[in-house]
């Protein structure tokens, strides 16, 4: 007989009147601007996955193999049966890769994607009988809260993916400042950040030759026409993404390929050809500028492994002592 997984789910998924609001007031301003979480719809989530998968977006399997070779001296510095919590978890897949080394004594993955994360929460239920898990779907760019953690032992949270560097710096710096009280004093961050490089790596990650980040970024006008009451023709924009080396981020629009005229609910948006919707930014950062960053937040860095091209870095840090 198996055991029965101890699985227990929270949910706070936004409203569709919240997705609703967010796509007006974003085609309504200049430049227009839809946040990046809406997104991850369950097909968005699923083309997340195969972005990561793609053979130009190196970025996945770079810190997999951080986390694999690292996860030894991970445990070295958080120790026995901590409670391990991720924000923007997707498929749980990079924290199958401490687990067994950890063996924390509570998970809890965060996601915005409710039936994709409780799907993601049951598998990693039944390949870790012994784990107990809190899946809460949330949205963690709202402030993070988590009425949920049973007491025990450290916390650790994990933020890999570099997700932080989907927030401009500033949010970037409030996010973190908001983990703290989550972590509590002897808590612990281990978040991955992609590395500044060569444009032209940067650019051929997220204008993969598969065409899956095209999709990815285009879906979010398809779940605009199917979540909304809306007259849009997702065909009739393109897929931009590059690297702007000033700001020392990649840009990613949705380019309207002519003058046009969408409607939601009623609503009316011109575009004019070339005129485009920023759906996402990831901003890249320096070793030293990521720990500058994370610093002023209220963290200092125990530890941060590169991989040897110097192309991805996974920190850790410890809430600082005041
Ligand atoms: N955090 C990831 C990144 O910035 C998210 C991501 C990867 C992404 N590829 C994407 C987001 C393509 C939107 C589109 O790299």
């Amino acid at each position: 007989m198996s055991a029965i997984p101890a699985v227990y789910y929270y949910d706070e998924h936004p409203s569709e009147a919240d997705f609703y609001a967010e796509v007006i007031a974003g085609l309504t301003r200049r430049p227009r601007r839809i946040p990046p979480k809406f997104f991850y719809d369950e097909r968005g989530s699923e083309l997340f996955d195969a972005i990561c998968r793609t053979e130009d977006y190196y970025p996945t399997r770079t810190e997999q193999a951080l986390l694999q070779q690292n996860a030894g001296e991970i445990f070295d510095l958080i120790g026995e049966r901590c409670r391990l919590i991720e924000p923007g978890s997707g498929n749980s897949e990079k924290v199958r890769l401490l687990l067994d080394v950890l063996r924390p004594s509570v998970y809890v993955p965060m996601d915005i994607s409710r039936d994709f994360l409780y799907q993601a929460a049951d598998q990693v239920a039944r390949e870790y009988p012994w784990l107990e898990i809190h899946a809460a779907c949330v949205d963690f760019t709202a402030p993070l809260s988590l009425p949920f953690c049973p007491p025990g032992g450290r916390k650790l949270i994990f933020f890999p993916g570099s997700s932080i560097g989907n927030f401009e710096p500033e949010q970037a710096e409030m996010f973190l400042r908001n983990l703290i009280p989550v972590a509590g004093p002897q808590g612990s961050l281990l978040i991955g950040v992609d590395l500044k490089k060569d444009p032209a790596i940067l650019n051929a990650a997220y204008n993969d030759r598969e065409g899956v980040t095209a999709a990815f970024n285009l879906n979010l006008l398809h779940r605009i026409g199917r979540e909304l009451d809306a007259e849009l023709n997702p065909q009739l924009f393109t897929h931009h993404a590059y690297y702007n080396a000033a700001l020392g981020r990649i840009e990613m629009h949705l380019v309207s390929q002519q003058a046009q005229q969408l409607t939601i609910d009623g609503q009316r948006f011109d575009f004019d050809k070339n005129e485009s919707i920023h759906t996402e930014s990831s901003y890249k950062y320096t070793v030293e500028e990521f720990i500058d960053l994370a610093g002023r937040a209220g963290f200092t860095s125990r530890q941060v492994w590169t991989d040897p091209d110097n192309l991805f870095s996974l920190h850790y840090f410890d809430v600082a002592e005041d």
